[in-house]
């Protein structure tokens, strides 16, 4: 299995135990981090709105409550077959643990519909090194 196939299918798994009753749309995010290890996470909704979680927030939680802090390769996988690209929130929340050739795919639960990098999800951004 490929690494990206191992991700699409846990970035599946977890879009399907995703909460979001209010906008039925379940989304999953698996991640890859430069040691192997894999993290995944799902959209959790809120009656409040404003106080949902994303599905990259999740993943992004789980791997530094893992001890990891570096994404290498991230897949999303949203309710049908458009690619669900990632808000600017998570484009930034991503931003904090990648490099500019982070991979990130767009996926159904198959197939690859759209990659991009980092620098191509959220270019001349700012980040940590920024502050140093
Ligand atoms: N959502 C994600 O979890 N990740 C994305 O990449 C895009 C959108 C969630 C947030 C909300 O629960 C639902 O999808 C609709 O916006």
């Amino acid at each position: 299995m490929s690494d990206v196939t191992e991700l699409i299918r846990l970035a599946t798994e977890a879009r399907d135990r995703a909460y979001a009753p209010y906008s039925n749309h379940p989304v999953g995010a698996a991640l890859r981090t430069p040691s192997g290890r894999v993290f995944s996470g799902c959209n959790v909704e809120n009656a409040a709105y404003p106080v949902g979680n994303c599905a990259e927030q999740a993943a992004i939680a789980a791997m530094v409550l893992g001890g990891e802090q570096r994404i290498e390769e991230i897949v999303v996988v949203g309710p049908g077959n458009a690619p669900c690209t990632p808000c600017g929130a998570c484009r930034q929340r991503m931003r904090e643990f990648a490099g500019p050739d982070m991979v990130f795919h767009a996926c159904n639960d198959r197939d690859v519909l759209l990659t991009m990098t980092m620098e191509e999800l959220l270019p001349e951004s700012f980040g940590p090194e920024n502050l140093k």
